[in-house]
C-alpha cells in the first residue's frame, strides 16, 4: 500500500494509452494513470492493446486503488463514445481527461508518404479531439472538468519530424480553443510538452548497446538539470493539471523537459561534447 495523499480524492480519469510500449520503464499514460489512481482518482485505463492497459490496472490494484481496463481504438468515434460512456456506467462521470495516445514518426516534408502523414494525426491529434468531442457534454453536464493533452516539445522545435510536430502543435491549437469555448463550462483544458524523456516507446526505436547509452546520455545532458527525465515525470504534471490545485490554470502547456526551451543550444554544447561516444561497429 502506498501513501495516498487525496489530490483527485473522488475525481474520475479516462487516460488514453494508458498502456506502455513493453520494456523497462514507464510510458507517459500508464504513470499518469497510476499516479492520479495514487491520489484518489478512479481511473478508465484506455488502450488499443488492453493487455497493456491490465498491467497498469495491477499495479493500480495493488497500491490499493480502483482501475478498469477498456480496449479501444481512439482513432475511431464510436470508440470514443462508448469510452465515455463506461466511464460514466463503471463510476457516474468524468471529471479529467488525459489524451495521452502517441507516436513519433522521422522523416522531413520531402519524405514524408501521405499516408504517414495522415497516420500522425490520427494518433497524435484525431485521438485528443474525439476523446474530448465526449468527454467534453459529460463534464459541462457535471458542472466542469480537467483536460490534459500530452503535446511534445517536436511541437515547438525541429526535430526532423515534420508530421509528428505538426499533430503535436495541432494539439496545443486545439487546448487553447478548448479553453476558450469551454472555461464558462468550468472544464479547464492545459497541454503538457514532454521533453527527451526515456519510456520503454523510445528505447524499442533506439539502437540497442552502447549506442543506446550514449543516446540516453545525451538526452539527460541536453537539459539545464544535466539528469533523466521519464514517464513519472509527465505522471505528476498530469495530476497537477488535473487536481484543484490548478483550478485558475486553463490554456498553458506545461514543458516537463529540464529547461531544453529555456536555453540557446550552443551553451549546451560543453556538456553534450563530454559525453564519450559510442565505440563504433
Ligand atoms: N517518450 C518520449 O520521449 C515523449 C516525448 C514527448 C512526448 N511524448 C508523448 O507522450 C505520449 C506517450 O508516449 P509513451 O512513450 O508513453 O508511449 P507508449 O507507446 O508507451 O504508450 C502509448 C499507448 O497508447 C496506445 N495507443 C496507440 N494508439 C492507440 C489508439 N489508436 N487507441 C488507443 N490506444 C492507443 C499504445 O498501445 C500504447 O500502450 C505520446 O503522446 C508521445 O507522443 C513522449
Amino acid at each position: 500500500m502506498v501513501e495516498r495523499r487525496g489530490r483527485v480524492e473522488g475525481k474520475v480519469a479516462v487516460v488514453t494509452g494508458a498502456g506502455s510500449t513493453p520494456g523497462p520503464g514507464i510510458g507517459t499514460g500508464k504513470a499518469s494513470a497510476v499516479t492520479l489512481a495514487r491520489e484518489g482518482a478512479r481511473v478508465l485505463l484506455v488502450d488499443l492493446h488492453p493487455e497493456r492497459a491490465e498491467e497498469t490496472r495491477a499495479i493500480i490494484e495493488w497500491e490499493g486503488g480502483q482501475a478498469q481496463v477498456f480496449a479501444a481504438d481512439c482513432t475511431r468515434a464510436d470508440d470514443c463514445e462508448a469510452m465515455v460512456q463506461a466511464a460514466v456506467d463503471a463510476f457516474g462521470t468524468v471529471d479529467v481527461l488525459v489524451n495521452n495516445i502517441g507516436l513519433a514518426s522521422l522523416g522531413t516534408v520531402v519524405d514524408v508518404t501521405e499516408e504517414a502523414w495522415d497516420r500522425a494525426f490520427a494518433i497524435n491529434l484525431r485521438t485528443a479531439f474525439l476523446a474530448s468531442k465526449y468527454a467534453v457534454p459529460v463534464m459541462a453536464a457535471s458542472g466542469g472538468g480537467s483536460i490534459v493533452n500530452i503535446s511534445s516539445i517536436s511541437a515547438l522545435r525541429g526535430d526532423g519530424t515534420v508530421a509528428y510536430s505538426a499533430a503535436k502543435a495541432g494539439l496545443i491549437g486545439m487546448t487553447v480553443d478548448m479553453a476558450y469555448s469551454h472555461g464558462r463550462q468550468g472544464i479547464r483544458v492545459n497541454a503538457i510538452a514532454p521533453g527527451h524523456i526515456t519510456t520503454p516507446m523510445v528505447m524499442s526505436v533506439s539502437a540497442p548497446g552502447s549506442r543506446a547509452e550514449y543516446m540516453n546520455r545525451m538526452r539527460s545532458e541536453a537539459g539545464l538539470l544535466g539528469t533523466p527525465g521519464d514517464g513519472w515525470d509527465v505522471g505528476w504534471a498530469s495530476v497537477f493539471l488535473a487536481s484543484d490545485e490548478a483550478r485558475w490554470i486553463t490554456g498553458v502547456t506545461l514543458p516537463v523537459e529540464s529547461g531544453v526551451l529555456a536555453v540557446t543550444p550552443l551553451m549546451m554544447a560543453p556538456y553534450l561534447r563530454a559525453v564519450p561516444a559510442p565505440e563504433e561497429g
